[in-house]
């Protein structure tokens, strides 16, 4: 895997394939929401319109879309990595559980008030003070 690279597809297909065990030292998730609407974001430079779907049958639905991303996650995840999944209050309990269930209850919660008006959060596992430090210094500069 070559650094500074973006690469658009499937995050756990991508992950399968391109990412050795244990080679990542730090995740920032930021998948759907489940927020049952088709969103459409606008790119910031290009005024590009971003669309997606983020519409569920079920809670175990979306769960099960989540599941295999982030078992490649932990599958990639150094031992001293650490794993930021941005959610917002419709899923981020259930998806703490399923954490909890695949990265063995070390989750914990930041609660990113003021940064949005959404409720968003941030859901954590993180095996170094040092990381911890450095991406809580970036969110304080995205204010
Ligand atoms: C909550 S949005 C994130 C928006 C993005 N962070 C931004 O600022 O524009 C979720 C994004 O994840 C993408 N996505 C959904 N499932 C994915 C998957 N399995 N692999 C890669 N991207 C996925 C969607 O297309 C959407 O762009």
């Amino acid at each position: 895997m070559k650094i500074n690279t973006v690469i658009l597809g499937n995050s756990a297909g991508i992950l399968k394939k391109d990412f050795l065990d244990q080679s990542v030292d730090l995740i920032y998730a930021d998948p759907p929401f489940g927020t049952q609407a088709d969103q459409v974001n606008t790119e910031r430079q290009s005024s590009r319109k971003l669309e997606y779907s983020d519409k569920w049958a079920t809670k175990e639905d979306y769960l099960n879309y989540l599941r295999p991303i982030l078992l490649e996650c932990k599958r990639v995840l150094k031992e001293t990595g650490a794993i930021f999944l941005h959610c917002d209050w419709r899923m981020s309990h259930h998806i703490r559980v399923l954490m909890d269930d695949i990265f063995g209850e070390k989750i914990s919660e930041m609660k990113l008030s003021g940064l949005t008006n959404a409720g968003r959060t941030i859901l954590k596992l993180c095996k170094s003070c040092i990381k911890l430090f450095i991406i809580m210094r970036l969110l304080q500069n995205i204010r």
